[in-house]
């Protein structure tokens, strides 16, 4: 595979445009799919402390053969671990299930609003990249109000912003909150999951057009929306068709025709960053 492009954040690091999403992948099973994706050539894989598969992550890693430095690594604090100190532990134990010095990326995975404990949560992020155990740092699922209140209080503005983000969710508001502020936006369930828009129109339309699958045209959509999708495949095949996008571009009217796909109701679950409770 050719050279995967890569989006530079505001701390001046470098992520690969595509990532590898890792729900659910545990275990053996878990550790094999990963080591089809860093064969197939992701090099950015995501896990957090609740996928609970941090070790497999690191197993996967040392399995393939790809050199560590070649690989960026994202987890995530849980809302059970929010709080300065809480969070400073959270991130050690990340790294020691993980079997890695340091981080690429951490995130706070959800704001939990309504324990208001997200700013120190932040603090100790600034901290920890400060003593170089985490390259980058970044939120997930944060709002306009949430990113504004962590900025505020320590003049550090994340570097990722992940978020729900596919052609039934497209999120305009969010992408052009994180634009102004210079966020990346890695979309997570970029293909909509269980409810993939596989069969919609505009999705099927532009694969036949383009002699694609319906994922490569969703996937292609989010890298011409500026974002960082991250799906997630247990399917060896799969794996490389979702990586497989660089060789087509979507004309602006099937982008806004898939764009198009939006639904009041989009969200695939009740995940609302005002009032989720991630534990
Ligand atoms: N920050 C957060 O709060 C948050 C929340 C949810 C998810 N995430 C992250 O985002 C990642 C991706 O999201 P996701 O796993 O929910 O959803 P997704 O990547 O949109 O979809 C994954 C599903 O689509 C199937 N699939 C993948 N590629 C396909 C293709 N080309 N054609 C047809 N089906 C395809 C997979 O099946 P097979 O595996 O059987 O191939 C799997 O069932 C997660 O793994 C996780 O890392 C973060």
């Amino acid at each position: 595979m050719s050279e995967m492009p890569t989006y530079t954040l505001n701390d001046g690091e470098q992520l690969p445009v595509i990532g590898f999403g890792t729900v659910g992948l545990r275990g053996e099973e878990g550790i094999a799919a990963m080591v089809s994706a860093l064969e197939a050539g992701y090099r950015l894989l995501d896990t957090a402390v609740n996928y609970e598969n941090e070790h497999e992550v690191g197993e996967a890693i040392r399995r393939s053969g790809v050199p560590r430095d070649e690989v960026k690594v994202t987890s995530k604090i849980p809302g059970r671990h929010h709080g300065y100190d809480e969070a400073i532990r959270s991130t050690h134990e990340s790294l020691e299930r993980l079997g890695i010095a340091r981080l690429d990326l951490h995130l706070i995975h959800w704001p939990n609003p309504s324990r208001d404990r997200f700013v120190e949560t932040w603090e100790a992020l600034v901290d920890l990249q400060r003593d170089g155990l985490v390259t980058s740092i970044g939120v997930s699922n944060f709002t306009d109000a949430h990113l504004r209140r962590v900025i505020d209080k320590t003049g550090v503005t994340p570097a990722v912003n992940q978020i729900e983000l596919h052609p039934y969710f497209p999120q305009p508001e969010m992408r052009r909150t994180d634009a102004d502020l210079g966020i990346v936006t890695e979309s997570w369930s970029p293909l909509g999951k269980r409810q993939a828009p596989f069969a919609e129109a505009p999705v099927a339309e532009a694969a036949a057009a383009h002699g694609v699958d319906p994922g490569q045209v969703i996937l292609r959509w989010q890298l011409q929306l500026g974002c960082l999708p991250i799906p997630k495949s247990a399917t060896p095949s799969r794996q490389r068709s979702n990586l497989d996008v660089f060789s087509f571009e979507l004309s602006d009217e099937e982008m806004a025709a898939i764009t198009g796909l939006a639904k009041p109701d989009g969200r695939l679950f009740g995940g609302d960053p005002d009032t989720h409770e991630e534990m």
